[in-house]
């Protein structure tokens, strides 16, 4: 049984979704001189989209967000702030996917105060209707229906959290703390719905074990969970 919502996206989508949402800034007869990436999700998809709108500015800001203390509350920052003068230039912001929208309306604010654009209008391949609080000028896709988006750039960071959250999990619900590759491999198929291949597992465990999170025995060619919580 799926326990979370996921899509692999592949390479190909994504330049097929770039696409898209390319033609759409282009048929509105909006020409940005600049493009702003939103770090991290927005690179790939701004770096697109100046190849495909011919646009040769690429800058970028990072906003993201900050979980205060006992994650009561979280807000999103802009975590490295700069100035730059844009007065003479029309500026699209892109992000890949508008969620809560928090960082793709909190970034949009800054550049209009700080960074003081001609004009500015913000662009991303995907937007979740249902839970954005924020719709961008452009988009490419309206989600209806929350689901995680596996993006190609996301897929090592994403494998390895998905696998500290079921490995938590399931040591909560039945106490098990000991596991081979191949039940973790199974297990993550089944509560995901998706296979991100050997390589990323592999990495995956690597980058848990670096974080004291499991301890890997290659003497048994067991996982056992470390951090239980
Ligand atoms: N970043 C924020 N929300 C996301 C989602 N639903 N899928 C992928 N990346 C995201």
């Amino acid at each position: 049984m799926v326990r979370v919502r996921a899509k692999l996206v592949s390479w190909d989508e994504v330049v097929e979704w770039a696409w898209g949402l390319a033609d759409r800034v282009r048929e509105s007869g909006y020409k940005p001189d600049v493009i702003v990436a939103l770090a991290r999700g927005g690179y790939v998809p701004a770096r697109l989209l100046c190849d495909f709108l011919d646009v040769e500015n690429l800058l970028s800001i990072q906003s993201q967000h900050w979980t205060e203390a006992a994650k009561a509350e979280e807000r999103a920052i802009i975590k490295f702030p700069y100035k730059v003068d844009l007065s003479n230039y029309r500026v699209l912001v892109v992000d890949d996917i508008v969620d809560t929208g928090d960082t793709l309306r909190l970034a949009r604010d800054y550049i209009r105060d700080t960074w003081k654009p001609k004009e500015l209008k913000t662009a991303a391949l995907q937007w979740i209707s249902p839970v954005a609080k924020f719709k961008p000028d452009y988009y490419y896709i309206e989600v209806k229906e929350w689901i995680w988006f596996q993006y190609p750039w996301t897929r090592l960071e994403d494998t390895y959290q998905f696998i500290k959250r079921m490995l938590q999990e399931k040591h909560k619900e039945t106490g098990k703390t000991t596991w081979t590759l191949q039940e973790i491999i199974n297990g993550f198929k089944e509560w995901y719905g998706i296979d991100v291949g050997e390589k990323y597992y592999k990495e995956a465990l690597r980058i848990l074990q670096e974080k004291q999170i499991i301890k890997q025995d290659p003497e048994t060619k067991t996982i056992t969970l470390i951090k239980t919580t």
